[in-house]
């Protein structure tokens, strides 16, 4: 297996290790006595729907009043034993080669956090130190497992939005779980672009291929919406180029959540949202394994023959 970063050479040790020294001794001991039973306890909390499991099932261990300092301990001790977990996880060189980036921007984000631990983060280090969620390309993380079930295609027959999904769920093996599910990391955007998506999903789809039980790969987010190809042009790539590659999207709906994200980057969006004229909206984008890999089939043609060219 190739594994191209020897993680006892990098100066990532020492800011894991250094975030661990802050600690009081009473931080410090909680750190060791949870940091087994609440690895166990978020992996089992991860196959969940929420995201925020395995982060909330910790913090269950925790028990209330537990400082966010425990919070950072414990993952910085957890991304110390991060290369060993991977190792024994067979994942595909295109996720690997991912981890020494990925992990010089923990180490940088917990050598500098200090107050507050927000909860997305937290969420998103729980999984990533205990490889429940994989790099999947710089600004995009993938968890391992995630359900579909059939509730959220009713849903969206049943509200008429088209049966179209109805049948592409059915076509790609209703019953079959897990699926992998793409999540962007805020806090390092260098690669919130089309060709960071594309990455993502090739990524993905290496992964799909080394784990024949994976149903494919899921997203679920506002940018999705189709209005936003008029309004957030930017944005179309997001849905048009999985639906191009054989992805189907579901209709989520509107929600307090997705009108503060959507409105968060972009102020013209805020002015749309704000005057009533466009509702944010989650859709759910499913990309199923077989066309997926056949995605990344082309993509890696085309990009051999114009290396050729
Ligand atoms: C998702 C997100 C990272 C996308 O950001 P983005 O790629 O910059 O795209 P946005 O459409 O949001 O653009 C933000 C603004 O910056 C401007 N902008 C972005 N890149 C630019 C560039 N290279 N040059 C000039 N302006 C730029 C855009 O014009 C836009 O403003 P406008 O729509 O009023 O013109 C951002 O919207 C965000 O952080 N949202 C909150 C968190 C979130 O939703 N995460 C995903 C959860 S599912």
């Amino acid at each position: 297996m190739v594994w191209p970063m020897d993680l006892h050479l990098t100066p990532d040790v020492s800011a894991f290790q250094a975030v661990l020294a802050r600690l009081s001794p009473e931080d410090r001991a909680r750190v060791d006595a949870a940091l087994e039973p609440a690895a166990v306890r978020a992996a089992e909390a991860a196959p969940h729907w929420d995201f925020e499991m395995p982060a909330k099932a910790v913090d269950a261990l925790l028990g209330p009043g537990v400082s966010d300092d425990v919070r950072r301990g414990l993952v910085a001790a957890w991304a110390l034993g991060l290369p060993d977990r991977v190792k024994a996880m067979a994942l595909p060189a295109e996720v690997l080669t991912l981890y020494p980036y990925w992990i010089d921007q923990l180490a940088a984000f917990l050598s500098k956090a200090e107050g507050d631990y927000d909860f997305d983060h937290w969420s998103k280090d729980v999984r990533f130190s205990l490889a429940l969620s994989v790099p999947g390309a710089k600004s995009q993380v993938i968890d391992l497992s995630s359900p579909v079930g059939p509730g959220q295609i009713v849903k969206h027959v049943r509200e008429g939005w088209g049966f179209r999904p109805l049948f592409r769920y059915l076509a790609a093996g209703a019953k079959r779980e897990p699926w992998l599910e793409v999540h962007t990391e805020s806090r390092w955007l260098r690669g919130f672009n089309e060709d960071g998506w594309n990455e993502a999903w090739a990524t993905a789809a290496e992964i799909c291929r080394t784990r024949p039980e994976l149903a494919g790969m899921i997203g679920s987010s506002w940018f999705y919406d189709p209005p936003l190809t008029e309004i957030s042009p930017r944005l179309a790539h997001l849905r048009l180029n999985p639906l191009k590659g054989g992805a189907f999207m579901v209709h989520q709906g509107p929600g307090e959540i997705h009108t503060e994200r959507a409105g968060t980057a972009s102020a013209s969006r805020k002015a749309l949202i704000d005057s009533g004229e466009y509702t944010a909206r989650s859709w759910l984008m499913v990309w199923p394994r077989k066309e997926l890999i056949a995605w990344a089939d082309r993509r890696k043609m085309e990009e051999a023959a114009s290396h050729q060219a």
